[in-house]
């Protein structure tokens, strides 16, 4: 079964049922203040119908208030972006969705997710016997859903019985799991609740027996079993990061990753296989001189994801929503290289992408031209900017006469340039390329960066006692943030140093600063102090962290839970957020010192390597 034909199919089921179908809605989150969640991007299918699910009623052109709607929703993560190139993950995908807005609830949505699963004539025929189920354990924050266990167990004709109840070793269809896996929710703030979730032994692992919940976990980690369908039951409203009560009217919100069923469906087992992908994989393969699968499949997810980008009018950029258009098209532009594709990635591969979706999202084609147009340009700049590298280069080895790995290191480092790039470029010099010392020093940096990082998680608790340092380190928020404001997201930090004179900070950017930039930011650290700004930690799950833009090291591994210190009265509308573990001060209004009188200023700021910047300051 095509893609495309599941979507109408689903579509299809889910009017016949009363629901109404609605477009998908911009791949960019409303900016509308408590509209959606403070993400740049939706990224499920429920997130432009928060309001909605919260209570607020949906309207019709003619006022009528609709309560049951359809749709398949756009959608990008880059949470998982260092995943993408193996057989599962994506950043940008299609989420199907039905949704009850107060209306119908459990009964009814599991009913029908199972029907549409494996009804033959009207679904998607899904073998009824491959199909395994998890409902939510319960925990302080709700209860067991019992109900949801036994409506499941009644559609698949089960005993109750025959449900695994916590014990691991019960066999069974229907698994009690916690939160980590059967509570959804959308950030710190808005509608949650328990979810039920639906797998398919796409292995024929088990040939349709009854499993012990051991051999679940298993098959899922194998991915022998796939997720295909996730039933939320919407019921608590959640400020931040608690749950403030029951929803009036509880609701139901749905989602089947269209990809995933695909790649079910369609018998494959990887979603760069399935319809929607394999023309692109294609044409990347043709085009490629050196075929390196990795390389193909996140040049095809991050071209997809660009194209749609551009459609819904983000432009690359040095902030925000820019900022992750620029990302994306600069690795596909790396990884097309890799493929020794070393011009032209973008203008000959994005027109694949809108001949398979151009029925599905018309806009697509339309908009064909400005397509091109922003992502040739990017291209263009990129390689630009990496040929400014290669000049440098060559001038920098006429200057010393010779290169140790370590120089090209620290050069590969400061332009940004792909290793094959650098290797490209060296093949033309007299320049010996050492790749295994090259690939050591990637490796012990990386390691390094993330032994940082850590530092920066824990922070300097060792310091916490003296209160000169507890207000640098606050006075090293306000200024990254400042940089940030003044000079655009080039600024990114690469080190910290605090003692109690003084704190030091060393961020990427490519000049010197002029004394206006300086002055600037002074100033604005100085009316963040005058405003006496409540400082605020929060500790949170990693990836809804990402989700609220606090800053941290975009490569790096996080724990699962992390500490955030945010400057302001709320997360979403803080100042400053970084992943941090402190200390900090509870006012910025402490770093005018014990009268109120010391301003923050910048003492010196110079270069400490080719694209890194280092400031001292004081409060005095
Ligand atoms: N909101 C739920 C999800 O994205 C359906 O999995």
């Amino acid at each position: 079964m095509t893609s495309s034909e599941i979507r109408t199919r689903f579509l299809e089921f889910f009017k016949k049922r009363g629901h109404t179908i609605i477009p998908s809605a911009s791949l960019v989150t409303s900016d509308e203040k408590g509209v959606t969640n403070p993400t740049l991007f939706n990224t499920a299918g429920m997130q432009p119908l928060i309001p909605y699910l919260l209570g607020k009623p949906f309207l019709d052109n003619d006022g009528k208030e609709i309560k049951r709607l359809a749709d398949a929703q756009k959608c990008l993560r880059t949470v998982d972006i260092d995943e993408v190139g193996d057989t599962v993950h994506a950043t940008f995908f299609e989420m199907l969705g039905n949704w009850s807005l107060g209306d119908y609830f459990k009964k009814e949505a599991i009913n029908w997710s199972y029907e549409f699963l494996t009804s033959k004539e009207e679904g998607l025929g899904l073998d009824p016997k491959r199909l395994y189920i998890t409902v939510f354990e319960g925990d302080g924050n709700a209860p067991r859903d019992d109900e949801a266990a036994e409506i499941w167990a009644s559609t698949l004709g089960l005993s109750t019985t025959a449900t695994s109840r916590s014990p691991t070793s019960a066999v069974g269809r229907i698994f009690f799991m916690s939160a980590d896996k059967n509570w959804w929710e959308a950030g710190n703030d808005g509608p949650c609740g328990p979810d039920s979730e639906m797998y398919y032994d796409v292995a024929n692992r088990f040939g349709g027996r009854e499993i012990a919940q051991e051999e679940f976990v298993d098959a899922d980690e194998k991915k022998d079993l796939v997720e295909v369908w996730n039933d939320v039951f919407m019921q608590y409203e959640k400020k931040d990061g608690k749950i403030i009560g029951k929803l009036p009217k509880p609701s139901v919100d749905t989602g089947a990753g269209l990809e995933r069923l695909a790649m079910t469906l369609q018998k494959v087992d990887n979603i760069y296989d399935i319809d929607l992908l394999k023309p692109v994989m294609e044409k990347i393969k043709e085009l490629s001189k050196n075929w390196d699968i990795k390389s193909a499949r996140i040049f095809a997810d991050h071209i997809r994801a660009s194209v749609f980008l551009t459609a819904d009018g983000v432009i690359p950029g040095n902030t925000d929503r820019g900022y992750v258009l620029r990302r994306l098209i600069r690795r596909f532009v790396r990884h097309a290289d890799t493929l020794g594709i070393n011009q032209n990635a973008a203008a000959s591969v994005f027109g694949k992408i809108i001949d398979v979706y151009a029925d599905t999202y018309d806009d697509l084609k339309k908009q064909d031209k400005n397509i091109r147009s922003v992502l040739v340009a990017e291209e263009t700049k990129y390689r630009e900017t990496a040929n400014k590298g290669f000049h440098e280069l060559r001038r920098r080895l006429k200057d010393k006469g010779t290169f140790s790995t370590n120089d090209l290191f620290d050069f590969y480092q400061s332009y940004g340039l792909s290793k094959e790039q650098l290797k490209e470029t060296l093949s033309e010099l007299p320049i010996k390329f050492d790749e295994k010392d090259f690939d050591d020093l990637v490796k012990n940096h990386q390691a390094l960066s993330r032994a940082g990082a850590e530092k920066k998680f824990k922070g300097g608790l060792a310091d916490a006692n003296d209160p000169m340092v507890v207000r640098y380190h606050t006075a090293t928020h306000l200024l990254h943030q400042a940089l940030h404001d003044i000079l655009g997201n080039e600024v990114s930090q690469k080190g910290s140093n605090i003692t109690p004179e003084r704190l030091r900070f060393d961020f990427s950017y490519p000049s010197k600063m002029t004394d206006e930039q300086k002055k600037k930011v002074e100033e604005i650290v100085n009316e963040k102090i005058a405003l006496k700004l409540t400082v605020n930690q929060v500790v949170m799950p990693s990836e809804e962290a990402v989700k609220t833009g606090a800053y941290h090291f975009f490569n790096e591994k996080y724990p699962e839970q992390v500490s955030v210190y945010y400057i302001g009265d709320d997360i979403d509308h803080a100042y400053s957020k970084e992943f941090c573990g402190g200390p900090h001060v509870a006012n910025t209004g402490e770093l005018a010192g014990p009268e109120g009188k010391w301003k923050f200023k910048l003492k010196k700021e110079e270069a400490v390597a080719q694209g890194v910047r280092r400031i001292r300051a004081v409060l005095e």
